[in-house]
């Protein structure tokens, strides 16, 4: 099954927009497969930014994520990533197109309230980096039938 890993950045909670973004999971039909709230520190980043760590913006980037505690979520559904990556919009939020997560909450390239895996690869490599096998929950909601079909389901 498709997994991406969402974080709900420092800019996202500072800003108390944690349950509007959950419920725009919510409302498109996507599963939360595990979710908790938790301290990111310098090394769990410098694997998660591992291609980010020579920018310029990288001091400047583990400061905003470490400025408070994240909620780290885990979502499942038919293509999921890519799904997830239309739903959050381009990296700088000032460009990011209106309807998009950026696009509504934001107007920093950094403080872009939302992470989100980039291709079903690394949602698998980012959801372990985040949880224990034990943080995620296989389960069938009861609306499935109604968010898609018979074929659909099968993902
Ligand atoms: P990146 O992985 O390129 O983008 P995305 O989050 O859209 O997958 O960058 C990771 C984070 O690094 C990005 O969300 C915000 C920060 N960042 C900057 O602060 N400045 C920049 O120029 C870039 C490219 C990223």
């Amino acid at each position: 099954m498709e997994k991406t890993l969402i974080i709900l950045k420092p800019s996202c909670v500072q800003r108390a927009l944690v349950g509007q973004v959950i419920n725009r999971f919510q409302r498109k039909g996507l599963t939360i497969a595990g979710m908790k709230m938790m301290q990111l520190d310098e090394q769990i980043l410098r694997e998660h930014y591992a291609h980010l760590v020579d920018k310029p913006f990288f001091p400047s980037l583990l400061r905003s994520m470490m400025a408070t505690p994240v909620i780290v979520m885990c979502l499942v559904g038919k293509e999921v990533v890519s799904v997830v990556r239309a739903m959050v919009g381009a990296t700088n939020s000032r460009v990011a197109a209106p309807g998009t997560i950026r696009g509504d909450y934001g107007m920093s390239g950094q403080e872009n309230i939302v992470h989100a895996s980039d291709s079903p690869e690394n949602g698998d490599i980012e959801v372990a980096r985040f949880f224990k096998p034990d943080e995620i929950f296989t389960y069938q909601p009861i609306t499935t039938p109604a968010i898609y079909n018979d074929q659909e389901r099968n993902y």
